[in-house]
């Protein structure tokens, strides 16, 4: 899979969302991260199916829809008609969770599902087959800017391989919290292909910028390693 960039709103000026937005799709973005926290599953609150519904009307760009909300179920079908166009699921919160991957499926959207730092590889193992997309959380969720977690390097890999053993290529391995450009080469070459950025890119003053550069970090470390002669 191509690598994709995705912008977390979260960082951006909310009192200026649509003009943060249409920014970023015109930087190069390839998709819009949406973090939604209702205060219960992570600390903080953020936003819901009215703000989704106004990120929709502001670029074409798909929405990556994170919902870090406890009984997730509740709300598919309001975050799918506000215009969610790939949701995702933190697992720890779903106990029927080939229910709800097949519920997503059903609205039509995109399944992901999304694993804490401290959340064991195993519980892939029975969706792998059915999901479009696994995140994997490179901080414990709830807040923008925090450090990567190097430990989530080791389960990037194992996600890589567990998809790759099975031929899923079509299945996105998707990142978030603390990723920069000093680091995303190290991801990418662990095996992710999809990259949420949010305090890395809208705390920059020009996000095409960054957004190069990101690319650039991706392509680089893609590429086979000359004189090792792999
Ligand atoms: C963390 C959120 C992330 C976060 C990423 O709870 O899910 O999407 O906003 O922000 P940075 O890139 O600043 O770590
Ligand atoms: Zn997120």
């Amino acid at each position: 899979m191509n690598p994709r960039i995705a912008p977390s709103i979260l960082s951006a000026d909310f009192g200026r969302l649509a003009e943060e937005i249409q920014a970023v799709t015109q930087a190069g973005a390839d998709l819009i991260h949406v973090d939604v926290m209702d205060g219960r599953f992570v600390p903080n609150i953020t936003i819901g199916p009215v703000v989704v519904k106004a990120a929709r009307k502001a670029t074409d760009l798909p929405l990556d829809v994170h919902l870090m909300i406890v009984e997730p179920d509740r709300y598919l079908e309001d975050f799918r008609k506000a215009g969610a166009d790939i949701i995702g699921v933190q697992v720890e919160v779903c106990p029927h969770l080939h229910r709800t991957v097949q519920a997503i499926k059903a609205l039509g959207a995109k399944a992901s599902v999304v694993l804490n730092p401290a959340t064991s590889l195993s519980t892939l193992d029975t969706v792998l087959d059915d999901v479009d997309q696994v995140l994997i959380m490179s901080v414990n969720p709830g807040f923008g800017g925090q450090q990567f977690i190097p430990s989530a390097m080791t389960k990037i890999a194992g996600v890589r391989k567990m998809l790759d053993d099975r031929g899923l290529d079509h299945v996105a391995l998707e990142v978030d919290g603390g990723v920069k450009v000093d680091n995303i080469g190290d991801i990418a070459a662990a095996g992710a292909d999809t990259f949420v950025a949010g305090s890395a890119i809208f705390g920059e003053p020009d996000y095409s910028v960054v957004i190069a550069k990101m690319r650039e970090q991706i392509a680089r470390n893609s590429l086979p390693k000359i004189g090792t002669g792999q």
